[in-house]
């Protein structure tokens, strides 16, 4: 997030945030995560590949057995997806798309050749979605925004630890959108989360937070 807490520019294009440094620690954090989620808005927007860069990330997967990149996962009320976005295109990992129930059936129309759409209830919990992917054999998911998925995982008090980068600019546009929205977070005046680890990489800062006591494990 820049300065001012915000995860993007309130314009189309996109503000670059990271830095190199950056980009490989968050492949390294991919490529030791069994799947990656992002927000359909993120999905739209961005177009994200969500695969491990590295070839050598990708070998050492291959070699503990696993895929060579990390399912990927959206999560929709809606499924309005262009079905040549990157997410459904790039890689070999599986797709799974949890759809709000009231629009399975025309997302299956739409997407059932190219991911997996699972019917995520009504309303969609991200408890529900962190369940079904745990009976799918995810052990440790990597959340990489936007802003209202952040929000729902740490209201929940779903996440074990928080990456936080802050990058040396300022957005100063309250219609951008900001690192999370409005909620009753589980860390708050009375409860301060800890912070386990603060990291310089270039001119960003990685703020790491432990938020439960599977912080680290695994
Ligand atoms: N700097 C960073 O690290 C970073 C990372 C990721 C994204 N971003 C930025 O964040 C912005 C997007 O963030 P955002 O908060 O607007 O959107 P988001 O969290 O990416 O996605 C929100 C969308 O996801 C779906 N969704 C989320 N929760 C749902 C639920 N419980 N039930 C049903 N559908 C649900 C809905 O999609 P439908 O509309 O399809 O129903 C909702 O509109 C973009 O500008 C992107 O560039 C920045």
């Amino acid at each position: 997030m820049s300065i001012d807490g915000y995860i993007d520019s309130a314009a189309d294009e996109r503000v670059v945030l990271s830095n190199d440094a950056d980009l490989d620690r968050v492949d390294a954090v991919r490529a030791d995560s069994d799947a990656i989620l992002v927000g359909a808005t993120t999905l739209r927007k961005d177009n994200p590949r969500l695969l491990v860069r590295a070839s050598s990330r990708r070998a050492e997967r291959v070699a503990r057995g696993l895929p060579p990149t990390p399912i990927k996962v959206t999560v929709t009320s809606r499924a309005e997806f262009d079905p040549s976005a990157a997410f459904f295109v790039a890689g070999d990992s599986e797709k799974l798309v949890y759809c709000l129930t009231d629009a399975v059936a025309e997302a299956r129309c739409r997407l059932g050749a190219i991911a997996t759409v699972v019917d995520g209830g009504r309303p969609i919990e991200m408890c529900r979605i962190s369940e079904d992917l745990g009976a799918r054999g995810v052990r440790r998911l990597m959340v990489e925004g936007g802003g209202k998925v952040f929000t729902q995982f740490l209201t929940a008090g779903l996440a074990d630890e928080l990456h936080l980068v802050v990058a040396p600019l300022f957005v100063g546009d309250s219609r951008a959108q900001r690192f999370v929205g409005d909620g009753s977070f589980p860390w708050n005046p009375d409860r301060r989360a800890e912070l386990a680890e603060a990291h310089r990489l270039g001119d960003v800062v990685l703020l790491r937070y432990a938020l439960s006591d599977r912080f680290g494990r695994g």
